[in-house]
């Protein structure tokens, strides 16, 4: 079937079977590389990796424009409910079939290591979570914001491989080149994606270099540039 990948910067993407398209992490109008919402941006649904503002970014605003729902854990659905978006409540380890949007394909919510603080006041809202998405006959891990941790292999194992890992690479926040790809050798993807890198000087890596650390372990390295999408069998 395949799977269109889109990336925008940073942690937010679009896959798409062709029929229905799923939306993580929108962060656009802040995002350096958009700096706007795409006219072109295609979403049935939102799935929210955590509370920090460069990952609830624009999801509000997209979710009620276009009457979508936003997938998230119980904590940080809530900060939407108010806003009078329709929310799907997932936590750890379990499944949610994504028919409710019309999208045929399901999540896995899985752990991250990192922190959900609320952009506005810095409380703690829910804790970080990463997805794995089934879609047009693809497993693709989205990492969200983590460092390494050694069940990623069993999530892999779990799902009986992943065919598209994205994972962050822009070290100080999250995980590092270094640790990426040793993240590579654990989750063993057919694809590896880098994200959230470059957005700002902080967290400036060259994905080239994260190419390199993962040239031989039998996984591709898929680096795209903002806005670009590639198609995935
Ligand atoms: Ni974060
Ligand atoms: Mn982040």
């Amino acid at each position: 079937m395949g799977v269109e990948i889109r990336w925008f910067g940073h942690a937010t993407f679009t896959f798409s079977d062709g029929a229905a398209s799923v939306l993580v992490d929108p962060f656009f109008k802040e995002n350096p590389a958009c700096g706007e919402i795409p006219a072109d941006l295609r979403a049935d649904v939102i799935l929210i990796s955590h509370a920090h503002w460069d990952h609830l970014g624009d999801a509000a605003e997209i979710a009620r424009q276009r009457g979508i729902p936003i997938v998230g854990t119980p904590e940080v659905t809530r900060l939407f409910e108010a806003e009078g978006v329709k929310v799907e409540k997932m936590n750890l380890g379990g499944n949610l079939d994504l028919g409710f949007a019309s999208v045929r394909g399901s999540v896995k919510m899985v752990p991250a290591f990192h922190t959900s603080g609320f952009p506005g006041d810095g409380r703690e809202v829910g804790v970080p979570v990463g997805y794995v998405i089934r879609l047009g006959g693809l497993r693709i891990y989205f990492a969200g914001d983590t460092c390494i941790f050694s069940d990623m292999k069993l999530f892999a194992e779990l799902e009986g491989g992943i065919d598209v890992a994205c994972l962050p690479i822009g070290d100080r926040f999250t995980m590092g080149i270094t640790e990426a790809a040793r993240a590579v050798e654990l989750i063993k993807p057919r694809i590896v994606i880098p994200m959230h890198y470059n957005t700002w000087p902080r967290i400036q890596q060259d994905p080239q270099q994260f190419r390199q650390r993962v040239e031989g372990t039998g996984t591709r390295c898929l680096i795209l540039a903002p806005g670009q999408a590639a198609t995935v069998d």
